[in-house]
Parts: structure tokens; sequence; C-alpha cells
């Protein structure tokens, strides 16, 4: 199993060009199978979930191919409903395709996803809505069935606001019988977007930005040409790795309002940015400073970048409280850190990170995506080697990201 040797200590300086977004890639993915027809999209990052992706929709008889970062799906030919339990256990963004094929075949056979490294995360939303929809779902062997379905308009308030079931419900309200209103929906860039793509294949959507979507279902829906907008989590990630290391780094390619709340948090521990229209340059402190985090639903705090704050904050001068509200339990990077020399006590979902003067590197094991880029950023500003194990996580949501960190000077390498 691939492992990433990372010695630490060395300012990271130069420019990085920031990937296509992973979680705006993945539901246009699975919009495609709406409109019958090949499609083109550009900016898609090269990542295990978006090749699981493409796995999903080859099995449902799509045909996909990558060049690069172009990713053609073609869909006419699409003729099987069955998304299985091996490929949705490994990416929950799979149950995204269960929409599209309510909405254009009235069937579908779809594996729930199961849990996660940090605890359940239910797809209730998804289901209730789609009933709502007039979709009648079993639930047969693990897996969601829907048979001789026509959806039809409703009016669906989210008690909780989320990323997928927005994004699901959109989906299969775009050919729908009838109008279909959401409220309480997300304004994450991925499902802003999502919206612009399905409006550009002709669908009717009014509200977009907004948390109340009206949706006119129409007929049919055409192919689209479209480019997958920046990765802010990405970028995020790589303005951490600055602040932590002393590094000046470059974003390329970005849209700074994506991840502005990102960049405003760091400014407050004492970097330095210089925002362009498309790229921010990020200088990190001789040491942070400590700040408090709430994660919320954007334009809030990203919880995606929880883990990765807490890396910056565990060198910070003083005590940070990183509190976060959209998952209670997604804290398994702070035993690795701890591993590492970092000082963080752990309150439910409240993590109290008094911040060291230095880090040390020590083998560590990544458990999921982001936690696994928080021990990344850690191990670039440790003293000595840091060993990180089950890399396999990182590879799910960042392109090449070894070979980007060792173009700014990081000591970084891949081995097994
Ligand atoms: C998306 O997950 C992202 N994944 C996640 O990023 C991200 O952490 C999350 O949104 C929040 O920003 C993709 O886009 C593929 P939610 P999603 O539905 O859609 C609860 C990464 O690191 N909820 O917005 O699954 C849920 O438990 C990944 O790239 C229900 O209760 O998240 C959570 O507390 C990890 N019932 C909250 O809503 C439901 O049916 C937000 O979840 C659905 C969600």
């Amino acid at each position: 199993m691939d492992k990433l040797r990372i010695t630490g200590g060395r300012p990271l300086e130069g420019a990085v060009r920031i990937s296509g977004a992973k979680n705006a890639a993945l539901p246009v993915m699975a919009a495609t199978l709406l409109a019958p027809g090949v499609h083109r999209l550009r900016n898609v990052p090269r990542l295990r979930d978006t090749q699981t992706f493409a796995r999903v929709l080859e099995l449902l008889g799509a045909r996909v191919s990558f060049e690069g970062n172009l990713l053609t799906i073609d869909t006419l030919g699409v003729n099987s409903v069955e998304a299985p339990y091996e490929l949705v256990k490994t990416m929950r963004a799979s149950i995204y395709v269960l929409g599209p094929l309510l909405a254009r075949f009235g069937r579908a056979k779809v594996s729930l996803p199961g849990g996660c490294a940090w605890g359940p995360r239910p797809v209730n939303l998804h289901l209730s809505g789609l009933q709502a929809m007039g979709a009648a779902l079993d639930i047969e062997h693990g897996y969601i069935v829907g048979r001789d379905v026509k959806l039809r308009g409703a009016h669906i308030g989210f008690d909780v606001v989320s990323v997928g079931a927005t994004a699901q419900l959109m989906m299969a309200a775009v050919l729908a019988q009838g109008t279909t209103v959401l409220e309480n929906v997300a304004l994450e860039p991925d499902v802003t977007v999502l919206g612009e793509v399905l409006v550009a294949c002709g669908a009717r959507i009014d509200g977009l930005g907004t948390r109340r979507l009206t949706i006119q279902g129409v007929g049919t829906l055409r192919p689209i040409d479209t480019t997958i907008i920046p990765d802010r989590i990405e970028a995020a990630t790589f303005a951490a790795a600055a602040a932590t290391t002393r590094g000046t780094i470059r974003l390329e390619g970005v849209v700074p309002d994506h991840f502005e709340v990102v960049l405003r948090k760091l400014e407050e521990a004492g970097c330095t940015l210089q925002r362009g229209t498309d790229s921010v340059t990020v200088s990190g402190p001789q040491r942070p400073r400590a700040v408090n985090v709430v994660t919320q639903p954007f334009p809030g705090f990203p919880t995606d970048m929880q883990a990765q704050t807490i890396a910056v904050c565990a060198l910070a001068d003083g005590t940070s409280v990183i509190e976060d509200t959209i998952y209670f339990d997604r804290f398994t990077h702070v035993p690795e850190l701890a591993r590492m020399g970092a000082r963080i006590e752990l309150k439910a979902n409240v993590a109290v990170v008094k911040g060291v003067d230095r880090l040390y590197g020590a083998q560590v094991m990544a458990t999921d995506l982001r936690a696994s880029a928080s021990l990344v950023i850690a191990a670039l500003a440790a003293e000595g080697e840091t060993l990180i194990d089950r890399i396999y996580h990182l590879d799910r949501g960042y392109e090449t990201l070894e070979k980007k960190f060792s173009a700014l000077g990081a000591r970084i390498q891949r081995v097994s």
C-alpha cells in the first residue's frame, strides 16, 4: 500500500495550478444520464472518485473516456438502472445516479451507501424528497429500489442544509411533471454550478444562488459541453500549507470568492494575502496566531477544511477552538496529529487546540480524505521525517498532490 514520506521544515515557494473540483464534477457526471447523447466535461480532475463514478456510468451502459482532464460521456446507450454495492460502498456520491435514473427510466436499483470513517451519513433527505415527488421506493437487501415511478412536482423544505439532497432533487425535478419548489437548499458552488449546467441543458430553474429553487419540469434535455470549476478545498489546502511552513504560494486558476471565508480566517491567523481575479498569493507568518472556527454550510466555513485548519492551529501561538456543526465526529485526524506532538483536546464536536512551537515527524495513518490532507500539512512543517500510511484516501480527492507540493520545494515522495 502506498505511503507518503515527507521531510518537513522547509518553507514552500512558488505557484500551483488548482485542479477541477471533485464535488462539482461528480453531480455533473450524474446529470449526463438525464440527457441521452454525448457530453464533454472539461477540467475534470483525475481522481479515484471520478474514476469510480465513470465506472458506475459504464456499468449503466454509458460509454466513458478520459483524455487528460477532458471526460467524454455518451449516455445514449444507457440500458441498466443498477448501481452495485461494490462501487457505492467505495464512494457515497454514487447515490447521485438515483434521481436521474428515476427521472429518465422510472426505475432504479441503487445500493444504500452505508456509513464512512467518521460515522453514519444518512440519505433520508434524498429518499423523503423523492418520495414526496411520487417515487414509491423500497429498501431491498441493502438496495434502494424504485419501479414504475412517474416523478411529479412537489414543495419540499429541507430541515438540514444538504449538498447531496439538494443536487439529487434538482436532478429529479428537471424532468418531472409540473413544478417543484425546494426550500432551504445548499448554496455550495458545486450546487449552483450543477443548476447552471442543467439550465444550459435546457432545464428551467429559478432562484439559483438563493435558498429557494423553483424548477419547472421539461420534456427533454440536451447534452452539454462544460468546464468544471476549480476546487476551492484543494486551493484552501495549499493555502493552509503556506501558513504552516512560513511559505509563499500563488494559487492559480481559482475563484477566490469560493473560499473567501477560509482566506479571511488565514488572514486572522497572520497570513498575508494578495487576491487577483483568478489567483491568490498566500504568505505564511513566522508563527500562526490562534483562531476560532465554527463550520457551517456555504458561505460559512467549510467542514472540508476543518482538519487542515486544526493542523495550522496545532502550531499557533495560543489556544484555538474548532467546532464542527456539520459532522459531529469528523476528528479521526486528531490522534494522528497527537502522534506528531500536537496538543488537542476533544469535547464532543469541539476541538480545543493548544498550539505548540514545533511538531515532530512520526509514522501516522490517513483515515479519510481531508484528515490525510491535515497530516500532510502538519508533516510539511514538522521536524524530521513523517511516513503517512493509507494515502489511497488522498488519491480520492487530490490530483497529483505530491507532485504539486514537490514543485513548491517540499521534500515529499510516494513510497510503496
Ligand atoms: C458533500 O457531502 C461533500 N461531498 C462533502 O465533502 C462535504 O463534507 C459535505 O457536502 C458538506 O459540505 C460531495 O460533494 C461529494 P450533506 P454530502 O448532505 O452531500 C446531513 C469531501 O471531503 N444529512 O451536505 O454527503 C449529514 O449527515 C466530502 O470532499 C442528513 O441528515 O453532505 C450532514 O450532517 C466529504 N440526511 C449534513 O446533512 C441526508 O439525507 C450535511 O450533509 C443528507 C445529509
